[in-house]
């Protein structure tokens, strides 16, 4: 039987334990909307650059390949314009921000 030696709990818990420079850094998240939102919002105030947080939205789509208008947020279309966008892509359109 494997036991897990590593850290357990809430990622956004977990920050202080990050031996890295954040400026450096690159993220990639994904998991629960409420998770990715608060991820995010965490490493841009840690100080990593927001083109180096990235996430992926594909929960909103439906046809994918930008024919229904489903996954239509903000100016972007989810599955054509990513599925996969930086912080920076979404950071000022609410209607992607998960
Ligand atoms: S899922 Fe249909 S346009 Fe994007």
């Amino acid at each position: 039987m494997t036991i897990w030696n590593g850290s357990v709990g809430l990622v956004t818990g977990l920050w202080p334990e990050v031996r890295t420079g954040f400026k450096r850094a690159v993220a990639y998240i994904c998991g629960p909307e409420v998770m990715i939102k608060a991820a995010m919002r965490d490493l841009f105030f840690l100080g990593m650059p927001d083109e180096k947080i990235i996430t992926t939205l594909e929960s909103h789509m439906k046809c994918g390949v930008g024919k229904c208008g489903h996954c239509y947020a903000g100016p972007k279309y989810i599955c054509t314009d990513g599925p996969v966008f930086s912080y920076r892509e979404i950071k000022n359109h609410s209607m992607l921000i998960p």
